[in-house]
């Protein structure tokens, strides 16, 4: 399921355009599911975690509670306005370990990352989070692909998004505040692709799910587990 260029950008001036706000919609109403994303993550201190997209870095308070400003935290998003709130919140609490990128999500791969390791010295990645993204953008299976491919062997890879089955005016709703689709099976995908698969899918009434794994390598067992 392909978006359209017209519709991509349409959403990106729309991010740009309530990127003052949505920290306070965001805040209340993924309060829940964020604190067990995060947990999921498992981060330690001297990390490397990207956050795809990043938008205004909500996350990254929580990012360094376990950093404690150290490792690395890569915020990529295509919105110069969600950006400068990131951007913002960086320089406020004064956080060296956050470099923030202007760029499509489709262009994020290992490629990207070669490049990107040539210009600050090797760059390993421990973790992705990939939160209210994956419902929005474009060729999300094949970002969900690259996102896996480009971490670390043993990495973890957590997805917070929308799930409904079924079309609802709910649904309807949420598609239209948040600019993406509800019922793309996000989380049946990332299940085919990596080990210690879990998804909890009980947030915000049964609309919110949160799904992990960790990058398959030759040694790991199959784990599939479904907690909702
Ligand atoms: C609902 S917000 C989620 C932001 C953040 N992850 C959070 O949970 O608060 C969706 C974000 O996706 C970004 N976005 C949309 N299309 C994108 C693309 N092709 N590449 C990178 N970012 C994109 C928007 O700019 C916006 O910041």
């Amino acid at each position: 399921m392909n978006r359209t260029n017209e519709e991509q950008e349409k959403a990106i001036a729309y991010y740009d355009k309530i990127s003052g706000i949505y920290d306070y919609i965001s805040n209340c109403y993924y309060k829940k599911s964020r604190d067990y994303a995060i947990k999921e993550l498992g981060i330690k201190k001297g990390q490397t975690i990207l956050n795809l997209p990043c938008g205004t870095g909500v996350n990254f308070k929580f990012f360094q509670r376990k950093l404690y400003n150290s490792g690395l935290i890569i915020g990529i998003d295509l919105s110069n306005g969600m950006l400068d709130q990131a951007k913002r919140k960086t320089k406020k609490n004064e956080w060296t370990n956050v470099d923030l990128i202007l760029e499509n999500a489709t262009k994020i791969d290992q490629k990207w990352l070669e490049q990107y390791s040539e210009k600050k010295g090797q760059v390993k990645i421990d973790a992705v989070f990939c939160d209210l993204g994956l419902s929005g953008l474009p060729d999300w299976r094949n970002i969900i692909d690259n996102m896996i491919s480009i971490l670390n062997p043993n990495g973890r890879i957590v997805i917070l998004d929308w799930y409904l089955d079924k079309p609802s005016l709910r649904g309807k709703f949420v598609k239209w505040i948040g600019k993406g689709e509800v019922d793309r099976p996000i989380w049946q995908y990332l299940k085919t692709k990596v080990s210690d698969f879990k998804v909890d899918d009980s947030f915000n009434r049964g609309g919110v799910f949160v799904a992990s794994g960790t990058k398959k390598n030759k040694n790991t067992k199959y784990n599939y587990g479904i907690f909702s």
